[in-house]
């Protein structure tokens, strides 16, 4: 047998690290009702994994970041956050990377897309409110993607409902199977830790001041229960552990990697109780990146050559430099600085220069990076979200889907002499995908309406005029509350009576869109009218 020449043994040994790289990656987003605990339990696991000495840096650091960026003074002044950072840090020989999803009330298509990039997501509930809203609206992206979901229940501390309850719960309303990990001793201010139900061990904590530093820990059997905890705590838990027994709900991986099945574990984030535990479920149990699928079929992250997508473009993150950064989920290869990249969209090769990731609390220039990570690149605008990278052939990831878009305004610029600046703020925003921009095709002046799926992206709209393009506008809500997209050509469209409180528009792309007044109006034209063959926004 000849022996390998020197290039075969580098090719064996990239591909070795390509493999073992790409199965120590961990890509999630957390799904949560805003005030859940998603801030926190993201400080805790910075904290755990070394990444920050003492929990509060991550608000000290949002603080400072909005004390650069002028825009997002709206974020402080109520307490939002609206733009989302992915955080990449290493625990227990993982790479982990959190990609944030926005956490406000009235969430945007941001947050949709974000949860394209993720092969898991973490689902964080209030333990006093249960699923709320939020929760179930981003529970349902992921199931449509099938994305396996882990989930902490946090603020045990606090009084709550019952365990037995929230498990039913989400069981009832979000159609899953849960099966308990571990289970709370003690509840409210008697809370103490939890007994893990797979290694029948129990974690007995102690409270920090702040939850600032890990909490410590004691590890037991039940034998030892009545001397580590009250015995109040140490009864309830027992006659709880009869009961899950006799229930014998097992996890099974294989149902939850399909997203059939959710491990729940119970904790308080604040407090530190519960969350390394579910930090180490999180490494075992969610999946490295796997295969994803394209026009050329399942995409194999190890078989091919470097590709990824973009899945968000933000503009002006810093104001000082006013650039436009694309974010690229990293799907197959490896990914090298400098590396040429094709955009099959635009039959185009680009460089990829100066890519960045966040690491912990700095922005860092990746020099390699594999399946799972994200990178941020300088955006001169030939990136567009959904927009497939790839080196050699056209390959196309399956597309973002586009969300039909609940709330409607006009968009006015007070100024007739800053018309060009409206003009370019308009067409960034709707290149970052901020709203959707629809057009009366008969108005005489092009103003546009813009659509969008909650009120605050308007907000966000009028604030970034001002302050990146210094376009005061004024916005004027319009009372429609749904929009449809005929797909039955323009001949049949025009040939078709419509109520006259329907509006036809144009969107981006120059095709047609409805907009209806009330669920009713919509359901009755497509009762009467199928022959207009409404669809969501085309992708
Ligand atoms: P979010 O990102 O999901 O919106 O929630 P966030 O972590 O900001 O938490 C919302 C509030 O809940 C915060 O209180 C936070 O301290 C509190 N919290 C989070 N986890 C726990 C927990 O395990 N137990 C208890 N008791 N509270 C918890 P806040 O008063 O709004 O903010 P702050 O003053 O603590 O900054």
């Amino acid at each position: 047998m000849s022996s390998m020449t020197e290039s075969q043994a580098d090719r064996t040994l990239d591909r070795d690290e390509l493999i073992a790289e790409t199965a120590r990656r961990r890509t999630f987003a957390i799904i949560s009702h805003p005030d859940a605990g998603k801030t926190t339990l993201t400080e805790k696991l910075l904290l755990y994994s070394g990444a920050i000495d003492l929990a509060g840096a991550v608000r000290t650091r949002t603080n400072q970041r909005h004390a650069t960026s002028d825009w997002m003074a709206m974020e402080r002044e109520r307490g939002i956050s609206i733009t989302s950072t992915v955080l990449a840090v290493d625990y227990s020989g993982c790479r982990i990377n959190l990609l944030d999803t926005p956490g406000h009330q009235d969430f945007s298509e941001d947050t949709y897309r974000t949860l394209m990039a993720v092969d898991s997501a973490v689902m964080v509930i209030d333990a006093a409110k249960g699923i709320e809203a939020q929760t179930r609206k981003l529970f349902e992206v992921c199931r449509m993607r099938g994305v396996p979901i882990l989930t902490f229940i946090n603020k045990l501390d606090q009084p709550g409902r019952e365990p037995l309850e929230l498990l039913d719960e989400i069981e009832r309303v979000l159609d899953i199977r849960t099966v308990p990990m571990n289970w709370p001793i003690g509840s409210g201010s008697d809370f103490q830790g939890v007994y893990d139900l797979t290694a029948r061990q129990v974690l007995r904590f102690e409270r920090t001041m702040h939850g600032a530093h890990r909490a410590p820990v004691q590890i037991s059997t039940l034998d030892d229960l009545g001397a580590l905890v009250s015995s109040s705590a140490a009864r309830q838990l027992r006659d709880d552990i009869s009961l899950l027994e006799g229930a014998g709900a097992a996890f099974d991986h294989a149902t939850f990697l399909d997203g059939a099945l959710t491990p729940v574990f119970f904790g308080s984030a604040l407090n530190n109780f519960g969350v390394e535990p579910f930090l180490q479920a999180l490494v075992s149990l969610a999946p490295p990146p796997g295969p994803r699928s394209s026009n050329r079929g399942l995409i194999d992250p190890i078989e091919e050559p470097f590709s990824g997508f973009v899945f968000k473009i933000q503009a002006n993150m810093d104001p000082l430099h006013r650039d436009r950064t694309a974010f690229i989920r990293i799907c197959s290869g490896r990914f090298a600085k400098d590396m040429q990249v094709q955009n099959p969209r635009l039959g185009r090769t680009i460089r990829l220069t100066r890519p960045s990731r966040v690491f912990a609390r700095e922005r860092e220039t990746v020099a390699e990076a594999f399946p799972g990570d994200v990178i941020g690149v300088t955006n001169p605008g030939v990136f567009a979200i959904g927009d497939t990278l790839c080196v050699g052939g056209s390959l196309q990831y399956a597309a973002i889907p586009r969300f039909a878009p609940e709330r409607f305004a006009i968009l006015q610029n007070r100024n007739l002499a800053k018309y060009k600046q409206f003009q370019k703020g308009l067409a960034q925003l709707a290149e970052e995908g901020v709203v959707q921009m629809l057009y009366d095709p008969d108005a005489m002046r092009r103003e546009p309406i813009l659509a969008a799926v909650g009120d605050l992206q308007f907000d966000v709209v009028q604030a970034r005029m001002a302050t990146e393009y210094t376009v005061e506008t004024h916005i004027e809500m319009l009372s429609y509350t749904a929009a449809r997209w005929p797909t039955c050509g323009l001949d049949v469209l025009a040939q078709t009576r419509l109520p006259a409180s329907v509006r036809q528009l144009r969107d981006a792309a120059d095709q047609p869109v409805l907009l209806f007044s009330s669920e009713w109006e919509l359901a009755y034209v497509e009762r009467e009218r199928p022959q207009l063959r409404l669809g969501g926004p085309p992708i």
